[in-house]
């Protein structure tokens, strides 16, 4: 599955949602101005799997109401790619959520990349808001709190994951200082 055919996908299932089409339409736009810090076998993956992060939220398939998984299992059906897959399932730290809300077995069958396209892609959803808006990583923590209500789960996996996810980010933002222009 490549960027066109995730971009088709996506927006058929997303696009009816407004605020969540906008927010995947800028994350992937945000996962191509960072792909310079992934190897160039690599970047057509990160902006695949930036345009399906969040396809676990489309009201059409199945539902465990953990969208790293949902999404995950959804594009298994598809027979898309096992990587694809473990990159949606673990995006931005969902391991940590998924231990809150005790679902850690129903991502088991993903394993965690560690690796720079995990950080980029981490980069481009953690610099970008609910509407699309291009965000601070302190910004996109704080509006995620104040949506939530602090005292929920979503802002104690954040405040946990917070340390992991600003080093995604430092990590991402060095690759891309040492990039060599071609
Ligand atoms: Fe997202």
């Amino acid at each position: 599955m490549d960027q066109a055919v995730a971009e088709r996908l996506a927006g058929g299932l997303l696009a009816p949602l407004g605020d969540r089409w906008r927010h995947v339409q800028a994350v992937a736009a945000a996962a191509r101005e960072v792909s310079g810090a992934v190897g160039p076998g690599d970047r057509d993956l990160l902006v695949t799997a930036a345009w399906l992060h969040d396809i676990g939220y489309a009201p059409e398939i199945g539902h465990l109401w953990f969208h790293p998984v949902d999404g995950a299992r959804y594009l298994e059906s598809l027979h898309a790619p096992h990587r694809l897959c473990a990159l949606v399932a673990h995006h931005s730290c969902a391991r940590i959520e998924a231990e809150e809300r005790g679902l850690t077995a129903e991502l088991a069958p993903w394993e965690l990349e560690t690796s720079a396209v995990m950080d980029a892609l981490c980069m481009a959803d953690m610099t970008t808001g609910p509407q699309g808006q291009r965000f601070t990583f302190d910004e996109r923590v704080a509006e995620i709190c104040s949506r939530y209500g602090e005292a929920t789960v979503v802002p104690r996996s954040i405040n946990r994951a917070r340390p992991i996810l600003q080093e995604s980010i430092d990590r991402t933002v060095e690759r891309l200082g040492t990039v060599q222009p071609r």
